[in-house]
């Protein structure tokens, strides 16, 4: 599998680093970018509404404007006028790409905001904020993410899907669930690809993919043109470069060593700490560290202690005596999803 289009941007490998919010800021994306395998990064999603309005001053947009392409940023709205000024502001400030969310089953989103997943009810509304979306971006490519429909009794996902690709958007992601099951149940792969057969654009298929093994399983299976990874890229963020090897058909690469992976941590911490001061920086810290080897034999020690650490100091203190340093335990560490998301509560 090689390269994959998405309108008029090119990615090099059709695999590609989720929007999650609280997580994908720039710092952790200049990590994944170091690592390498990984096509396409997103930030968290900004709300539009907020920014044009001026309600909120996004900073999970901080960054944006200097870091390294491509790079893609993901709006939220249900009103079209705020996504199509959201999305002129991204395309002058030289995104790469723009992704609606339409997924989001948080009960904010959905209730209060009757936005994201509550939008899959209505692929006719979806399709009018997909165009004013394009409209505004002008000749940035416009994506939309989405969840399989609002509930089980609603999968409305192909419907979905149809009336994005009929309202300019040049690719889809679905994530392989319904809003109401939450991450409760396994992805609905054959589900994924009838979103494939229904349109013509390129369907990234998401969810549960934690290894270059799951990566390949889910294209095969759903017929999609490329994959994203979200909660097992926090705990393996290398994950993307094994990825990409098997997809090229090259032998997958070995995890960092043991030595490898504390470093990465101990950088992260850094810069963290560089941007926001401490102890800021590190309380920021504690939910990437513990979640960066969840799953890993014998680790639990590390994340209990990491996931209360106060300041620089105990945290050094925390990762010298606690970090494994046993290669054999982390190079047995499969990402586990279910662990990831309440591995800091
Ligand atoms: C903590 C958290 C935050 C998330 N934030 C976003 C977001 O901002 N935008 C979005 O489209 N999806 C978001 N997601 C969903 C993921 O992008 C992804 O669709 C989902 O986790 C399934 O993929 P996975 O099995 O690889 O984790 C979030 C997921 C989690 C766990």
């Amino acid at each position: 599998m090689g390269a994959l289009k998405l309108g008029p941007l090119e990615l090099d490998t059709p695999v590609l680093s989720a929007p999650i919010a609280g997580f994908t800021d720039s710092i952790y994306r200049r990590t994944v970018r170091d690592l390498g395998g990984c096509g396409l990064l997103f930030t968290e999603m900004v709300w539009a509404g907020g920014w044009v309005q001026g309600k909120i001053e996004p900073d999970r947009l901080d960054g944006v404007t200097g870091e390294a392409r491509p790079l893609g940023v993901q709006l939220w709205d249900r009103e079209p006028e705020f996504l199509e000024e959201g999305a002129r502001r991204l395309a002058d400030m030289g995104v790469s790409l723009i992704d609606l969310n339409f997924g989001c089953p948080k009960k904010r989103i959905m209730g209060r905001h009757a936005a994201g997943a509550t939008l899959l009810r209505d692929p006719g509304t979806i399709g009018k904020l997909v165009a004013a979306a394009v409209k505004g971006a002008g000749r940035v490519p416009v994506t939309a993410k989405i969840r399989l429909g609002p509930s089980v009794a609603a999968r409305t996902a192909p419907a979905v899907a149809r009336s994005v690709e009929d309202n300019g958007a040049v690719a889809i992601t679905v994530h392989g669930r319904t809003a109401d099951q939450h991450y409760g149940e396994p992805c609905h792969l054959a589900f994924i690809g009838e979103v494939v057969d229904a349109v013509s654009i390129p369907v990234i298929a998401n969810g549960d993919i934690r290894d270059a093994e799951s990566a390949v399983r889910t294209l095969a299976a759903t017929g999609a043109a490329g994959v994203m990874v979200a909660r097992a890229a926090l705990t393996r963020p290398w994950v993307f470069r094994e990825i990409a090897a098997a997809l090229h058909g090259q032998t997958v690469p070995p995890p960092p060593t043991a030595r490898e992976q504390k470093a990465l941590l101990l950088k992260h911490h850094a810069l963290l700490v560089e941007r926001e001061g401490d102890p800021r920086g590190t309380i920021l810290m504690r939910k990437f560290a513990c979640r960066y080897i969840a799953g890993a034999p014998g680790t639990h020690a590390f994340r209990d202690a990491v996931a209360r650490a106060q300041d620089s100091a105990e945290f050094h203190d925390i990762v010298e005596r606690l970090f494994p340093v046993d290669d054999a335990s982390l190079s047995a560490c499969v990402a586990d999803t279910a662990l990831v998301e309440s591995a800091c509560g």
